[in-house]
């Protein structure tokens, strides 16, 4: 799959973000070492601090499914600003794959790419 395919996946199931309080629709998918994808959405809640990410909803998705080990994850929001995950995401996935890519877009059709430990350098860990 190429990263334009993947940022695709990000793309569509950003319109399936649940996001009333933000109107911030954002998107992912997460291509896993054997090239199963996850997608996921932000889903906010009216505690809005029980909101996910939508990064975490595709990780989540995916290690429920037996998947821990990640290739790329895209991420898409219709915004002015490169959408890149945040804090509290960067830790959740670099569990799993800190040497991952991540592929950051905002609209239109570029995106930015980085590897995870380059953006989350020194995570939590014991
Ligand atoms: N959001 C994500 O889905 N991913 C991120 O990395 C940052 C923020 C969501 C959470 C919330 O629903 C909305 O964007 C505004 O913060």
């Amino acid at each position: 799959m190429t990263d334009r395919e993947l940022m695709t996946m990000a793309k569509e199931a950003s319109l399936r973000s649940y996001c009333p309080y933000s109107r911030f629709a954002v998107g992912a998918a997460l291509e896993c070492d054997d090239g199963t994808v996850y997608t996921g959405c932000n889903i906010e809640n009216a505690a809005l601090g029980d909101t996910i990410c939508a990064e975490r909803v595709a990780c989540v998705k995916a290690v429920s499914e037996g998947h821990r080990s990640f290739a790329r994850i895209a991420i898409y929001a219709d915004s002015q600003n490169w959408c890149t995950p945040c804090g509290s995401c960067r830790q959740f996935l670099a569990e799993f794959s800190p040497k991952m890519e991540v592929l950051c877009a905002k609209t239109g059709d570029r995106y930015v790419s980085y590897t995870l430990d380059k953006m989350m350098p020194y995570t939590f860990n014991y």
